[in-house]
């Protein structure tokens, strides 16, 4: 045979027969914006190791909700640093911690932007662990209590879903029954299900002062080899009453992404994390990689894998993007 019969770079000739026959789009509706809140006011510090992202006091932090909001982004996922660490992580569950503060601040003036919570002690606790420590080990079962309770202090505070990121064996069925003995029955937990135990993480544990003081989180977050066992995480997840599973990382995960949209094709979010956002920044910003291109192919290759919902400190930038409607 002279010729093939099939060429398939007859649809990627002219750009709108590649646009007409595209299997995957990015949309502005899918992206979530992490953000950091800080006591003080006016304050607004650049994150050394996250260019483009900075600590917000809460009056910042509303300025930059009204303008996530006006992009259409359509969800915030927020955390804190308190003023004060202690070995129980006590502000991370205080009426007037700096995250149940930014709460109401952002649904008051910003109703319409979605408010979710990262539900953690490790930003909160001394010795930088993400449940209570006794005798070098974080107990599980004591964690559960304190996890309920800060999940609670947020949806009181307003919040509109919370994301439960610890880790403990059992949280979510805790945390859900705690909401609804609160009647917050109709508040969906988004579950950091698979969250692997991650160096790309490092960014955010400058960013959010939460590296342990002592040893790792191997003892609670998943071993990165491990496939199946993310399947089980998250089937206990969903037994246990999580609306949305994540997967965390997203970039190096990106089989375990499919794999749970495939086995469960249930509301599936991936976290695109700090070192994520860092490399692509920190190569664009050297020169050796076209950042905003290199940004809509990795978002991108997030929601081929299966994810619904794209956690990610481009989201605005991503945004711009979308709205111009080209990468340039
Ligand atoms: C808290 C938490 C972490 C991240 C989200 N929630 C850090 C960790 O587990 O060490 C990481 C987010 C990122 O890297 O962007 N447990």
């Amino acid at each position: 045979m002279a010729h093939p019969m099939f060429r398939p770079r007859r649809l990627r000739e002219k750009p709108l027969l590649r646009k007409l026959v595209r299997e995957t789009a990015l949309a502005v509706d899918d992206l979530v914006h992490p953000l950091f809140a800080v006591h003080g006011r006016g304050v607004r510090e650049p994150i050394a190791s996250m260019p483009g992202q900075f600590h917000l006091s809460i009056d910042e932090m509303v300025k930059d909700t009204k303008d996530i909001a006006s992009m259409g982004i359509p969800a915030v996922l927020l955390f804190g640093l308190p003023s004060d660490k202690d070995p129980r992580g006590s502000e991370a569950y205080a009426e007037d911690g700096i995250v149940q503060q930014a709460i109401r601040a952002v649904k008051d003036v910003v109703p319409d932007l979605l408010v979710i919570t990262d539900v953690c002690l490790c930003q909160y606790t001394s010795h930088g662990h993400c449940g209570i420590v006794e005798g070098g080990t974080v107990r599980n079962d004591a964690t559960l209590e304190l996890l309920s309770r800060v999940a609670v202090s947020h949806a009181e505070a307003g919040a509109d879903m919370v994301a439960p990121s610890d880790m403990m064996d059992g949280r979510v069925g805790s945390i859900r029954e705690a909401l609804d003995d609160s009647s917050f029955t109709d508040m969906p937990i988004m579950a950091y299900s698979a969250k692997y135990a991650s160096s790309f993480y490092g960014p955010f544990r400058d960013a959010a002062d939460s590296a342990p003081q002592f040893g790792d989180r191997r003892a609670y977050q998943m071993d990165p080899a491990n496939g199946a066992e993310a399947m089980r995480e998250i089937a206990l997840d969903l037994d246990e009453g999580a609306d949305i599973v994540m997967v965390k990382p997203a970039l190096p995960y990106l089989d375990i992404i499919s794999r749970a949209k495939a086995e469960f094709g249930v509301p599936l979010a991936a976290y695109s994390v700090s070192g994520e956002y860092a490399m692509i920044r920190a190569a664009g910003r050297l020169g050796w990689l076209d950042e905003e291109r290199a940004m809509m192919e990795a978002l991108t290759s997030i929601r081929r894998a299966g994810a619904d919902v794209v956690i990610t400190y481009f989201a605005r930038d991503a945004a711009r993007v979308l709205e111009r409607g080209t990468v340039s």
